[in-house]
């Protein structure tokens, strides 16, 4: 943001957790550009099971019927910082809807998904990123050397998701997009897998009122004052 340009600590790996439209995805975006670090967004694993059933046609499914279809899906996947690639195919664009996103909180509630999501997760991390989902300093990369929980009102993130879908549909209302935020965060928050919550040694920012270029600030300041990052 501020056009200094930072010599990182090697294989430094920030976490970024935090519900739907708390802003987690933006920043750790601006973050990792700022720090010359790939950024993977862990949800995108999660839409593309969820976007996997959804083709399946069923009317709902248990933990054995994804496990299937993830066994033989899963190895024409790719997750890069770039997207999601399926049989070669850019399908990031694919995975972003409301619906998709209702879907992957319904796959993330069983254990045995999240573990072979797991291990593509941390794979990937071990070279240094920027990673933001909703169990990154929790389970993913418990040993991060700074964790981000970031939140903001609900009737914020609403605005924030309505802004972002509205433009594919324009029926879409800020009180539909609301509800099915309620839904899905208390689904994410309550199951008994690595629900969404803080990691204890998180740093909570509340980005209500803030800015973008706030938070990121305020996140770089974090990792300069721990010596994590360095002014070049
Ligand atoms: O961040 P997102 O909205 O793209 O995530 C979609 C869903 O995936 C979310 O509702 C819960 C699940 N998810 C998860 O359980 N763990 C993660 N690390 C990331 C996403």
């Amino acid at each position: 943001m501020s056009g200094t340009h930072w010599k990182t600590t090697p294989s430094l790996q920030v976490a970024v957790d935090g519900p739907s439209g708390s802003g987690k995805g933006t920043v750790a975006i601006a973050v990792g550009k700022e720090l010359g670090l790939p950024v993977l967004d862990t949800g995108l694993l999660y839409r593309f099971a969820g976007w996997q059933m959804a083709q399946t046609n069923s009317e709902s499914f248990d933990e054995q019927s994804v496990l299937k279809v993830l066994k033989n899906t899963l190895p024409h996947m790719q997750w890069r910082a770039t997207g999601v690639f399926f049989k070669s195919k850019d399908c990031t664009s694919l995975l972003r809807g409301e619906d998709v996103g209702g879907l992957a909180s319904q796959v993330a509630q069983f254990p045995n998904i999240r573990t072979i999501l797991l291990d593509v997760q941390r794979d990937i991390a071990s070279q240094g990123c920027v990673m933001d989902g909703r169990d990154i300093g929790t389970v993913v990369l418990p040993n991060a050397q700074a964790k981000f929980f970031l939140t903001a009102s609900q009737r914020e993130r609403a605005r924030r998701r309505w802004s972002q879908l509205h433009i594919k549909d324009r029926e879409l209302s800020i009180e539909q997009v609301a509800g099915e935020l309620r839904e899905r965060d208390e689904r994410d928050m309550q199951r008994d897998c690595a629900p969404l919550e803080r990691a204890k040694d998180a740093i909570h920012i509340d980005s209500t009122t803030m800015r973008v270029d706030e938070v990121v600030d305020r996140m770089l300041a974090v990792l300069e004052r721990r010596d994590l990052i360095q002014p070049t």
